[in-house]
């Protein structure tokens, strides 16, 4: 058990219709800095999220016909709550996923950020009309609450990223049900401990929590009630979730894999590009959709901005992330940790130095150093495939034209970055670079009221700003004879 100020907000039960439903079947959740079970979670599958989409469904009548106010002003009691117990969530994240406490205790504001947003937008969702295609014609668009949502989220933002699902649904006049990944259920679960005390009504936000991903995720893309699916996570579950969700013709929400170019003009400045790349590569120890995975760097600047980046990089502290000096946690499992070896494996193997880093820390444990390499050819693992954890690799690169189309070499299009002062490169750059955003001089990019998402395999659909609320929003047209 976690020593928490506020010891309701661990729940180990799944949320379903306003009730606490535990199970003699658990999945444990353990800590990836310290290898210790901290919670058994109750596991359920497909009958269970049945009964979370049936709750959903029964109080979705409700749930719409309250004023966009009302909506608003309980959205606004889960905010403040969810900054009132800020420090115990942190603590939750923390645990059961590793990320340093003073990222978690900012990514709590961000989740909350986000509830915020659409308890605001909740009461500006306008419809239009339209000057008639006849005299006796009126021309109204509605906009309307898609019906139940369902969402299934990842282990890195255990908390924002089922706020950026669940607070444009509610805030439209859907109900919900989330499935949190089994790594984290803990968040989750808090959130709707702290939902139910902020007045959300029985059955509008419920939490199925179970390890059968497949079958619940299976379950939510058939089932006819779930009119909306909203997802993040990899490119090849996203796909297989778009083909399921074919008969149903579900609309879809995908948040899916990145492979973000980082690039560094000749012009730029150095120590900015320096502190944007700990950021857009280190933040979460490499572990977000948005990480900077190739970084090309202009070829005048190249040996001063390995220099300086080996130097910032080789201060980063790697540990547990409870402790506040902490910049590096561990990686969330073998699987992640192993791959990120074998990404840097192959690229020793085809010429690649290393500057800083390179060692997994102990063998019994999931922390790897954060690590700088040099010398890298397109022929490298990474040049294609996610990394997901703290490799940074330097490419080089001659001309703009060259390292526009090396940016834009790949399947994904969610985040790229590049740094310069030429007022006229940038807007060049910018516009060529074939992502869905771009941060121009920063390293971070997120926030909630920018439209979050990508292009190509990266993705489809908009989470924050006024674009994330259309995702849970049907337009309904209405042609009026007078
Ligand atoms: C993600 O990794 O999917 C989200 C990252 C962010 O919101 O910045």
């Amino acid at each position: 058990m976690l020593n928490l100020n506020n010891k309701n907000l661990f729940k180990t039960d799944a949320y379903i219709d306003g009730k606490w439903i535990s199970s003699t079947n658990v999945t444990p959740v353990i800590n990836p800095a310290t290898n210790q079970k901290i919670a058994d979670v109750a596991d359920f599958s497909v009958e269970h999220a049945r009964l979370g989409i049936d709750a959903a469904y029964k109080s979705q009548d409700n749930w719409k016909n309250k004023t966009a106010l009302e909506r608003c002003e309980i959205l606004l009691k889960w905010y403040v709550l969810l900054l009132e117990n800020r420090e115990d969530l942190a603590q939750i994240i923390t645990a059961e996923m590793g990320k340093p406490i003073v990222e978690a205790r900012g990514e709590v504001t961000y989740g909350a950020s986000f509830i915020r947003w659409f308890a605001e937008e909740a009461r500006r969702v306008y419809g239009e009309t339209i000057p008639g295609h006849m005299p006796d014609k009126r021309l109204i668009v509605l906009k309307q609450p898609i019906g139940v949502a369902a969402s299934i989220t990842p282990w890195n933002f255990p908390i924002a990223m089922i706020t950026r699902k669940v607070a444009p649904a509610l805030a439209a006049g859907c109900t919900f049900v989330a499935r949190p990944s089994e790594l984290t259920p803990l968040s989750a679960l808090a959130l709707a401990e702290l939902g139910e005390q902020a007045g959300i009504p029985a059955g509008v936000f419920n939490v199925v929590t179970g390890a059968d991903a497949a079958a619940i995720g299976l379950e939510f893309c058939k089932n006819k009630m779930v009119r909306k699916l909203s997802f993040t996570g990899s490119t090849r579950v996203g796909s297989l979730l778009m083909a399921q969700s074919a008969e149903s013709v579900k609309k879809l929400s995908l948040e899916l894999g990145g492979n973000a170019p980082f690039i560094v003009f000749d012009d730029a400045d150095i120590e900015k590009a320096v502190d944007g790349l700990l950021i857009a590569k280190f933040r979460n120890s490499g572990q977000t959709c948005v990480c900077a995975n190739r970084i090309y760097v202009q070829d005048g600047i190249y040996d001063a901005f390995a220099e300086k980046l080996t130097v910032a990089v080789s201060n980063l502290k790697t540990g547990d992330g409870v402790d506040e000096s902490t910049h590096i946690g561990p990686l969330i499992n073998e699987a992640g940790l192993s791959k990120v070896e074998t990404q840097l494996t192959d690229a020793l193997a085809k010429g690649a130095k290393v500057k800083t880093g390179g060692e997994r820390i102990a063998p019994d444990q999931l922390f790897f150093q954060p690590t700088v390499i040099t010398d890298i050819s397109n022929d490298m693992l990474f040049t294609h495939e996610e990394t997901f954890g703290p490799l940074a690799p330097l490419y080089k690169f001659k001309t703009d034209d060259e390292v526009i189309a090396l940016a834009n070499d790949t399947d994904f299009g969610l985040a790229s970055y590049f740094y310069s002062k030429d007022l006229s490169r940038v807007w060049k750059v910018m516009e060529q670079l074939e992502y869905g955003m771009v941060g121009v001089n920063t390293g971070l990019i997120s926030s909630t009221e920018a439209p979050f998402g990508g292009i190509k395999h990266s993705g489809l659909g908009r989470e924050g700003s006024h674009f994330g609320l259309e995702e849970y929003l049907e337009l309904k047209y209405v042609c009026l004879s007078v």
